[in-house]
């Protein structure tokens, strides 16, 4: 695995991997790996004949009271596993080469970019969306994996890519889980025993408008008030926002129709947490 913190040196080797004419496949991360991480990776492996993986803990997409700082990371664990996957290429810019001194541009993504978890997130789109498109003009990938655990971002990236016709192909693949059903995230490190267990509120609460939805349930409103009902249950779960939406407009709906997102966020403790499904849909893919 080749590694390369140069944004020339990385568009110089992404460019003669795409005139050998190869696939070139990427996975954008902020690194402390996981199973989730990883199976976008093997999906890239897979999809094409070279994969590169970012890792880079974005500024801009932190808002000033958020945990940037604090943000796990761990270089030396993320290099093996990602060397054992038999990923091409591992890029990790420094801060001031993605963000230097005087950088002012920014990608908006008005309305989506707003709802969810931009709600209590201000910025925190606009910082990614910017640095997703960076990252994409330094690699050009033909494909870029992303985790439907991060329904919202999928959607805007997707809009973003559609709408500014780049040249990359978005493919989101399904939340990886542990056992009993806590999404993984970098962030459930942050849980101690007591809210790791309290954390499994947001797939019950899922798992509950499953339930509904399959029983023939099609009002938004009555199984948004049994989550609400059983998060608020949990004495450890504070809701920032329990969700039924329109998988492309992010629109609330009154009635379960098409396709329909279910997105929970969650502060368990001082850990905010999300996780989402789809109803109506084939699948969990928005
Ligand atoms: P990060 O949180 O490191 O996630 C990188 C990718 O892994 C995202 O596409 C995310 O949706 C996916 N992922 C995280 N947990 C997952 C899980 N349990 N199952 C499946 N996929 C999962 O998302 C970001 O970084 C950043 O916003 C980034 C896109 C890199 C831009 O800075």
């Amino acid at each position: 695995m080749k590694k390369i913190a140069a944004v020339e040196r990385m568009k110089a080797a992404a460019g003669e991997i795409k005139t050998q004419g190869r696939i070139l496949g990427f996975v954008p991360t902020m690194g402390y790996l996981h199973e989730g991480h990883l199976s976008l990776v093997r999906e890239s492996l897979k999809k094409a004949d070279a994969t590169v993986v970012s890792i880079f803990v974005n500024p801009l997409q932190f808002g000033p009271r958020e945990d940037f700082r604090r943000y796990p990371r761990d270089p030396e664990r993320d290099e093996a596993l990602l060397e054992e996957a038999g990923v091409d290429i591992l890029f990790h810019p420094a801060d001031l080469d993605m963000v230097p001194d005087g950088f002012r541009t920014t990608v908006e993504v008005s309305g989506l970019q707003d709802k969810l978890c931009g709600r209590s997130r201000p910025g925190h789109f606009k910082g990614v969306a910017t640095v997703v498109l960076k990252l994409f003009n330094i690699v050009r990938p033909d494909y870029a994996f992303f985790g439907q655990k991060d329904a919202q971002q999928a959607i805007i990236l997707r809009r973003m890519t559609k709408d500014l016709d780049l040249d990359t192909k978005i493919e989101i693949r399904p939340i990886v889980r542990e056992e009993d059903g806590l999404a993984l995230s970098s962030r459930n490190m942050y849980l101690n025993p007591e809210e790791r267990r309290a954390a499994l509120v947001l797939f019950r609460s899922l798992k509950k408008a499953h339930a509904m939805w399959a029983a023939g349930e099609r009002e938004a409103g009555s199984i948004r008030g049994e989550m609400l009902r059983l998060i608020g249950s949990e004495p450890l779960a504070r809701v920032d926002y329990v969700e039924i939406v329109d998988s492309d407009t992010l629109e609330t709906v009154d009635r379960i129709n098409g396709k329909t997102l279910v997105a929970v966020a969650v502060l368990i403790g001082n850990t905010r947490l999300i996780d989402n499904t789809i109803l109506g849909g084939k699948g969990e893919h928005p």
